[in-house]
């Protein structure tokens, strides 16, 4: 009776609210994707999304919540490159980074905007990088945790100038933007997703962005290189499940995921904010596989080579 019963199980999938667990703070980038998608991803499966902030520990609270969560496919997880880059720096995480997931799908690709509060004296990115070089140690950098995207970019920052900045780290870049724009911290290396909007509205100041490009919304603000530093960058995120979820349902999630991804106001939501789908080629599950175990090896290595050293969770 099992056999006939686990197909049928996974054909009515979901048969109940899916609970979306974000691995940062309400309000920061990956907290909007996880809205804007699951918003779209709902309709399509025919039952709500509902989103659960699962703050800590750089991100890696969250992904431990997911890996020992039923393996049904109603509880996913939204992460990012922090996933792949947490067993170089964590030592303790409580889950094996390579085995505990299932990728459903990768989802946005985007450089990250190296930020400050605007009553810092540099007003553009040439005047930024040998302020920040010269005066390290009085600025203090915000970023969402060890291993977050805003913490790896201000490790580049740091590498770049040849620097230590203070560091100040919060539970996402959603409220360690509140307190940039409060004038709090000095300097947040956010993704576009959120950073876009806030120098739009004149609250922060773009000093370079982290791509080869600069970004059609920022035309005004240079690539780190045209700036006259070197900080290269491209975040992604990605869905997942717990692994042991049934392909038919992972199959089901990846459709919705896809629709999504196709929807006109989720394009030019993405584009307002300076980030992008994957190409359609990458929006398998199988790429997003394929790609994830690549990552976790890159940040091994290169966290190695950087000299950095495990800690932790706490
Ligand atoms: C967030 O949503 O707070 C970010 O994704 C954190 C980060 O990795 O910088």
């Amino acid at each position: 009776a099992f056999a006939l019963c686990a197909p049928a199980a996974a054909q009515n999938f979901p048969t109940k609210p899916i609970t979306l667990i974000v691995p940062f703070a309400a309000g920061g980038p990956s907290d909007v994707i996880a809205r804007l998608l699951g918003e779209h991803m709902g309709r399509t499966l025919g039952q709500q999304v509902v989103v659960e902030n699962v703050a800590g520990a750089g991100g890696t609270a969250g992904a431990k919540r997911l890996a020992t969560a039923e393996p049904d496919g109603h509880t996913l997880l939204i992460h990012h490159l922090a996933l792949a880059a947490a067993p170089a720096l964590y030592n303790n995480l409580g889950y094996d980074t390579q085995t505990a997931f299932a990728p459903v799908g990768l989802v946005n690709t985007g450089p990250m905007v190296v930020a400050g509060k605007l009553a810092l004296p540099p007003v553009d990115g040439k005047a930024f990088f040998p302020f920040a070089k010269q005066q390290a140690d009085k600025l203090t950098v915000a970023h969402a945790g060890v291993g977050s995207n805003a913490h790896l970019c201000a490790v580049l920052l740091s590498q770049a100038l040849g620097v230590k900045f203070a560091q100040v780290a919060y539970r996402g870049t959603g409220p360690a933007m509140n307190d940039l724009v409060a004038g709090q911290v000095d300097v947040l290396c956010d993704q576009s997703t959120t950073a876009v909007p806030q120098v739009q509205g004149d609250k922060i100041r773009a000093y370079a962005v982290t791509s080869a490009e600069r970004l059609d919304v920022l035309p005004n603000v240079p690539t780190a290189e045209q700036a006259g530093t070197k900080i290269d960058m491209t975040i992604w995120h990605g869905l997942y499940a717990p692994k042991g979820t049934p392909a038919a349902a992972l199959d089901k999630l990846n459709a919705a995921l896809t629709a999504a991804l196709k929807q006109p106001s989720v394009l030019e939501r993405f584009k307002a904010v300076g980030t992008s789908a994957f190409p359609q080629a990458e929006w398998t599950r199988e790429a997003h596989a394929k790609r994830f175990s690549a990552e976790v090896a890159k940040w091994a290595a290169s966290l190695k080579a950087a000299g950095v050293t495990q800690q932790n969770v706490n």
